[in-house]
C-alpha cells in the first residue's frame, strides 16, 4: 500500500496510459482517475467506486487541445465562464462528440469538462496526454477525500497509484453548469459561486430545490438526494439551545457557538466564520464526527451565498434519510 502513494507523476502518467486506475489530487477534491477514452478503464472507475453507471463522470483536460475532439458544441456562455474561471472548481456540461464513450456520460449526449487548477493535476494531464474520466475517489455516496490518506483508507486496494498533492485548496466539489444554447442550468452548486457565475453570463436557471427530497427528480442523474453521506444518522437544526439528549451527539458549525460544551465532539469549521475557509475543512470535519464513536451529529445551516451554497448542498444530502441501512456503501 505505501508504495501506491507519491508524487510520481511519470509513473502515474504511464499507468493512465495502460489504462489503470490513479487517484490523484485537484483543488476541489481528490479524483478517481482513468482514460476517457478507454471504456474498459472508465468501467473500472464505476466498478472500484460502486458507482451506478446511470451517474455520469467528469472529463478532465489540461488545455483546450482535446477539446474540439470531445465537444460538438461550444456555446458562447461556455466560452465566457472558460475565460474566466478556467482553470479551476468549474464544470461546463456541453453537447458530446460521437468520440466520447457512452459510458463516459451514461448514455447522454452532452459531456462534463473540467480544466482543474492543481498543478499536479495539470501535470499529470500533461504528460499522460489524455483527457481523464474522473470522479470524486470516495466510494458512492460516501464523503469525498481532501487529502490522499481518504484515498488510501477508503480506496487503497482499488487504485493502482494515489498522486499525493496535499490537503485541497478548495474543498468541495467543482461547480457543475449545463450549457444549452443560450441557456445556463446550475446542476450543482461547488467551488465558483453562483454569484460570481451571474456576474460573467447573467441569468442561471436553478433547478435545484434547496431542500431535498428523496422522491424530487434529480437536475444532473449524479444529484441524488443521499450523498457525502456519514455513517452516523446527521441531522441539520437551526437552533441547539433546545437539545438535550444522553446520547454522545457532535456538533458541526461554521464558526463558534456559545452552547458548544453540552456536545460531546464539537468540529468549528473557521473560527472567524469564513465559508472559504470552512469549506477546505467540512469533508475531513465530517470524517473526524463520524469517526468519534458518536450517536448522532447535529449540524448548522450555512447562510445560502458564496460558497455556502454548495456547503448547504452537501450537508442537506449527508443528512437525507431515515432509514440509513439502505443506502449504498
Ligand atoms: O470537483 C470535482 O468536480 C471533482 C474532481 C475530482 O474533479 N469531481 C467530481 O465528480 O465531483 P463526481 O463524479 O463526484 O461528480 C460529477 C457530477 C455528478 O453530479 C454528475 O451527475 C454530473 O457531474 N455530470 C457529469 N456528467 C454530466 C452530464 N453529461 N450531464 C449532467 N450532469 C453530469
Ligand atoms: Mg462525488
Amino acid at each position: 500500500m505505501e508504495s501506491k502513494l507519491g508524487v510520481d507523476v511519470d509513473h502515474a502518467a504511464r499507468l493512465l496510459r495502460e489504462g489503470k486506475l490513479v487517484a490523484f489530487a485537484t483543488e476541489t477534491v481528490y479524483g478517481l482517475g482513468a482514460n476517457a477514452l478507454d471504456v474498459t478503464a472508465v468501467a473500472h472507475i464505476f466498478a472500484a467506486k460502486n458507482r451506478p453507471y446511470f451517474d455520469p463522470l467528469i472529463v478532465h483536460v489540461v488545455d483546450r487541445t482535446w477539446l474540439p475532439r470531445l465537444v460538438a458544441r461550444w456555446p458562447k456562455k461556455a466560452e465566457q465562464l472558460a475565460q474566466r474561471f478556467w482553470p479551476g472548481p468549474l464544470t461546463l456540461v456541453v453537447p458530446k462528440t460521437d468520440l466520447v464513450p457512452d459510458l463516459v456520460t451514461s448514455g447522454l449526449p452532452s459531456v462534463a469538462m473540467r480544466m482543474p487548477s492543481h498543478p499536479l493535476a495539470l501535470e499529470l494531464l500533461q504528460r499522460a496526454d489524455l483527457p481523464i474520466a474522473a470522479p470524486s475517489a470516495n466510494p458512492f455516496g460516501r464523503i469525498s477525500p481532501t487529502c490522499a490518506e481518504h484515498v488510501a483508507e477508503w480506496l487503497g486496494e482499488q487504485v493502482d497509484y494515489i498522486l499525493d498533492g496535499g490537503p485541497c485548496s478548495v474543498g468541495v466539489e467543482s461547480t457543475v453548469v449545463q450549457l444549452d444554447g443560450d441557456r445556463a442550468i446550475l446542476l450543482r452548486p461547488g467551488g465558483v459561486s453562483l454569484e460570481d457565475l451571474q456576474a460573467v453570463i447573467g441569468q442561471i436557471e436553478i433547478p435545484i430545490r434547496e431542500s431535498t427530497h428523496p422522491d424530487e427528480a434529480a437536475p444532473s442523474p449524479g444529484m441524488l438526494p443521499q450523498h457525502y453521506a456519514p455513517r452516523v444518522p446527521l441531522t441539520i437544526v437551526s437552533d441547539v439551545t433546545s437539545i438535550c439528549s444522553t446520547d454522545k451527539v457532535g456538533l458541526l458549525t461554521l464558526g463558534p457557538i456559545p452552547s458548544a460544551s453540552r456536545f460531546e465532539k464539537v468540529e468549528v469549521l473557521s473560527t472567524s466564520g469564513d465559508l472559504t475557509e470552512a469549506a477546505t475543512s467540512f469533508f475531513a470535519a465530517l470524517r473526524r464526527l463520524d469517526a468519534a464513536g458518536l450517536d448522532s451529529i447535529v449540524a448548522l445551516p450555512f447562510t445560502n451565498r458564496g460558497l455556502g451554497r454548495a456547503l448547504n448542498d452537501r450537508l442537506s444530502r449527508a443528512a437525507t434519510s431515515a432509514a440509513r441501512t439502505d443506502r449504498v456503501s
